[in-house]
């Protein structure tokens, strides 16, 4: 056994009594029930299906495949044998499309379907019984009765290609994992800016050129500089149209619809590298390798330029005859609109349209490729982008900015796929950060995709319709390898599996990470990077009443949280905990997860808190803060924390307006100094205040101002900083203590959002 299965095995073990007895099957199915015995496979075993159906055959095909490669067997196909597996497509009311019944005795069994979907989801749901490699064992499935149906009819992963480009036989390998567990979408985005991945006959410059860059690899993805003039470009690769056939019909076969991005009108450098025409300027550029993105460089299609048009229909009309999907995704995202302000020939457009807003520019584009889409019977699919300037009549819309546009767009009655950020982009941390590879930010842990449910509260059940599904994301700015890959998905998209699949009322989280334990045994041994899970204590301040109370939990279930509160490393000999942990002083608090008595992770979690005066206070605004940055709640201000140059957690946030706090020290307080803390963090639109005033009061309506202090930090610094706004004063008696940290107003001139409204933050009042 090598080193790494042996830690597995010692995490599992604790589980594995229960898994023993239990199926675990992922996505948990409907209704599972386990009865005793088993069916055995062997080279006597036939299957039996009526020979006139095609589909079934392939279903035959797909079983033999899965049992030759474990026993190196072929079964025999209607055969009359002793024991057989019988296979039927028939109707069948209570399982609906792509659900299935399962009937294993010792002697049959039996796959009864709708369509040949649920065929191949009832032989994954056999084949995660049977071991996943070659095996000299006995191929033994437990005697069982399943009826299963999915919950969703968009259950999908993303993956893109174009940051760095992933072989034909990596997707099929993608392919796979995600038919296992039930996925039935397959979102290949296939251009952006760092790369146009799809051969295109009639336009072979998009990958002779599009496709390829400078090797950069090395250089950190925000540092990476175009092309330069006459660099050799080796770094890239494209599918030609016959890989993508191949690659159409494997997923075919495995129930997995591709949807194609072919992204507009921005994320287009790459086509325009190779068709300068497409732009508003027009001008030559160099294929993008990475984040850097000098001046002039164009991403944009123009708009006010028939021939993009015809461009782009040409394009598609290749991706339709190679994607039967029906919808095409065209992307909208993320659309700087500043080459389009420039451009005359765009504003004599907008003009002529009647538009008022570069948005409408954006609005008329895509409804111009939805009605070529619609003609050629096919559903235009975009990011949520696609909501601004108006909503293509018939579009279907991808929420990744959160769930709102998903939420305004169901209401409008259009079709709507979840994939938020949080938690479904599976580039994000899934756990440290320490020890983990390097990723572009964020924390979507295991269990916070498994306690997604794709249809918002909001929604009423007439909207709720709308809402067909939900997906993962896979950027990759930061996952250049196969392994790296697997990693980044494994094991969030089994968690995600379930919440698209398995009845809310029977999700429960423990019983899954059990289930998981086996399929942990499954990857080690096909070779697969996976993640074990999160490991770092959640560390949650709350500040009520005066008091700091800090609660401890963790992922894990079975596991203890041990910590300590005087700096040291903890591990069994430090304190267990039990329940929340009163903080009465300045101190680090470190904590560990322990799982039969190892302490797992690589780092300790910790985390300082700094005791004042204002700790535990009440705090109230005279503008609200943004719901996108609650960070611990109300009293975030007064919690004893910290923040750092990571802007998502311990920060309150405010856009285009200033920050007025007032806190409640609850009787007059002897106090001699005010601090707050604010940040700096350009490239999110975060400016520290112009200036901060101080005051305090006995009433709570008449203030007396103790002093401002101005801000020394240019707004054009670039780096992260956190600067604290300090005033000592006498030592003075005050009930109220108000602090005003006036907003920057609108992004500096140069800045990308320009003229548009600044983002002020403050993490800590702290009070002397
Ligand atoms: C996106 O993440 N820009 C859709």
């Amino acid at each position: 056994m090598n080193k790494k299965l042996l830690v597995l095995w010692i995490l599992v073990i604790p589980f594995f009594g229960i898994a023993q007895q239990k199926i675990s099957i992922i996505p948990q199915p409907v209704s599972l029930s386990v009865q005793d015995g088993h069916f055995t496979i062997d080279k006597n075993t036939s299957i039996i299906f009526n020979k006139n159906e095609n589909d079934l055959l392939h279903a035959a095909n797909f079983f033999d495949a899965f049992v030759k490669n474990i026993s190196g067997e072929s079964l025999p196909y209607n055969v009359k044998k002793n024991k057989s597996i019988f296979l039927e497509i028939k109707k069948t009311a209570e399982i609906g499309d792509e659900g299935y019944l399962l009937d294993v005795t010792p002697n049959s069994v039996k796959i009864i379907a709708n369509d040949k979907a649920g065929i191949i989801y009832g032989m994954q749901s056999l084949f995660q019984t049977l071991p996943q490699i070659r095996t000299n064992a006995a191929l033994e499935v437990p005697c069982m009765k399943i009826l299963d149906y999915p919950q969703f009819k968009w259950r999908g992963m993303h993956l893109d290609v174009c940051r760095h480009f992933f072989s034909p036989e990596m997707i099929k390998e993608y392919v796979d994992l995600l038919s296992e567990y039930k996925f039935n979408t397959f979102h290949w985005h296939l251009t952006d800016d760092q790369g146009w991945r799809l051969e295109i006959k009639k336009y072979p410059k998009l990958t002779s050129v599009g496709a390829w860059r400078a090797d950069r690899r090395g250089i950190p993805w925000s540092e990476s500089r175009p092309t330069q003039l006459g660099e050799p470009t080796p770094y890239g690769g494209y599918y030609t149209q016959q890989q993508v056939r191949d690659i159409v019909a494997y997923a075919k076969e495995r129930n997995i619809t591709i949807v194609p991005e072919i992204e507009m009108p921005g994320h287009s450098a790459a086509a325009i590298a190779a068709y300068p025409y497409l732009s508003c300027t027009q001008q030559p550029q160099t294929t993008i390798t990475g984040g850097v993105y000098p001046k002039n460089f164009e991403s944009n299609y123009c708009p006010a330029n028939d021939s993009v048009f015809i461009f782009l229909e040409n394009v598609l009309k290749e991706v339709m005859q190679l994607f039967p999907s029906k919808y095409i995704h065209v992307g909208g995202d993320e659309v700087d609109k500043t080459s389009w302000k420039n451009d005359p020939k765009c504003q004599a457009l907008m003009k002529k349209l009647g538009d008022t807003s570069e948005d409408q520019l954006q609005s008329y584009f895509i409804q111009r490729i939805e009605k070529f889409l619609i003609a050629n019977h096919r559903k235009l699919i975009g990011w949520d982008e696609i909501l601004e300037g108006g909503l293509a009549p018939e579009a279907t819309v991808m929420s990744w900015r959160g769930e709102s546009g998903g939420i305004q767009a169901a209401k409008m009655h259009h079709d709507v796929v979840m994939t938020p950020g949080t938690p479904l982009y599976f580039d994000h941390y899934q756990a440290g950060p320490a020890g983990e590879p390097l990723a572009i930010g964020g924390f979507n842990t295991l269990k916070m995709v498994y306690d997604y449910y794709p249809v918002p509260k909001e929604l009423d059940s007439s909207q709720a319709k709308y809402v067909l599904g939900a997906q993962a994301n896979v950027w990759t700015e930061f996952i250049s390898s196969r392994e790296h890959l697997e990693y980044m998905v494994l094991p969030r998209m089994l968690a995600l599996s379930e919440v698209l699949w398995t009845p809310k009322s029977e999700k429960n989280y423990k019983d899954f990470y059990h289930r998981l334990q086996n399929q942990f045994i499954a990857f080690e041994e096909k070779g697969f990077h996976f993640c074990l899970g999160n490991f770092t204590v959640a560390i949650k301040p709350s500040s009520e009443n005066g008091k700091l109370m800090v609660t401890l939990s963790s992922e894990i279930p079975e596991a203890k949280i041990y910590y300590s509160l005087d700096g040291s490393d903890p591990d069994i000999n430090s304190i267990l905990y039990e329940r929340p942990v009163q903080i009465d002083s300045s101190l680090t608090l470190k904590t560990v997860t322990v799982i039969n008595g190892r302490v797992m992770g690589v780092k300790p979690a910790e985390q300082k808190f700094v005791m004042h005066k204002a700790v535990g206070k009440n705090v109230t605004y005279a503008n609200p803060v943004s719901r996108y940055y609650p960070a611990d709640g109300a009293n975030t201000l007064t919690d004893g924390v910290r923040g750092t140059v990571a802007v998502n957690k311990y920060w309150h946030g405010l856009q285009g307006k200033d920050l007025i706090a007032t806190i409640d020290m609850g009787t007059g307080t002897s106090i001699q100094n005010i601090t707050i803390g604010c940040l700096q963090h350009y490239s999110d639109w975060i400016f520290l205040p112009q200036s901060v005033s101080f005051e305090i009061s006995n009433d709570g309506i008449n203030f007396t101002n103790l002093g401002t202090v101005e801000n020394t930090i240019s707004p054009d610094e670039k780096s992260a900083v956190i600067k604290d706004f300090s005033l000592d004063f006498p030592a003075q008696k005050a009930r109220y203590i108000r602090v005003t940290a006036k907003n920057l107003g609108v992004c500096p001139k140069g800045h990308p959002g320009e003229g548009k409204p600044a983002w002020v933050f403050a993490d800590e009042i702290m009070v002397n």
